[in-house]
């Protein structure tokens, strides 16, 4: 019998919407995430980013950050001598993303990118470790071994990959699980 934990690729729903319409809804959801579905995933994004184990000096990476809260944490972790990329797909979130880390005094350590996460535009190897966080469950069912593959190419040889996605349940989306 299957455990509640292991999932089919004929459980994860497609997502048929085009890259515009993506970067629009969430250019629209950026005013209110933090107050909406951001709060209720905030405490399973925290969950990932602690499992991640990031430590000082370390270069990482978020993909799909959103407003920006662990991006701001993850460059606390990494200190001075780390360094700390993100890539999200809306400008808004982006500068939302900007304002946040600017008021904490971080925004020097931080270097945010506007792109598509199938296209990661980072060489090889460079990351220790790569965050994310209710993102890849956004993306059409087909995309997804593309932005691991992609996500596996620019982490060091033995990084770290910290996500966390809502999961389905008998009864429909009922839960987060980071891992
Ligand atoms: C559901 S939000 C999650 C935000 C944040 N990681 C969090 O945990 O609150 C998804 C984020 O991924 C971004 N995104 C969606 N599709 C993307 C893509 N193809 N490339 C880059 N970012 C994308 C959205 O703009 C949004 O900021």
């Amino acid at each position: 019998m299957a455990r509640e934990d292991e999932y089919r690729a004929s459980d994860i729903l497609p997502v048929p919407r085009t890259r515009e319409e993506a970067r629009q809804a969430y250019d629209r959801l950026s005013r209110i995430y933090d107050y909406t579905i951001g709060a209720f995933g905030r405490k399973y994004s925290a969950m990932a980013l602690r499992r991640l184990s990031i430590t000082e000096g370390e270069r990482v990476l978020e993909i799909g950050f959103g407003t920006g809260h662990c991006l701001k944490l993850m460059t606390k972790l990494v200190g001075q001598t780390g360094r700390v990329c993100g890539i999200d797909l809306s400008s808004r979130m982006i500068g939302r993303t900007r304002r946040r880390l600017d008021r904490a005094g971080l925004a020097e350590r931080v270097s945010l990118c506007c792109g598509d996460v199938v296209h990661l535009p980072f060489a090889g190897n460079a990351f220790d470790a790569v965050l994310a966080c209710f993102v890849l469950e956004v993306l059409d069912t087909p995309e997804i071994p593309v932005v691991l593959e992609e996500i596996s190419r620019v982490l060091k040889p033995g990084g770290r990959l910290g996500s966390c996605q809502h999961v389905k349940g008998e009864r429909g989306v009922r839960a987060c699980k980071a891992l």
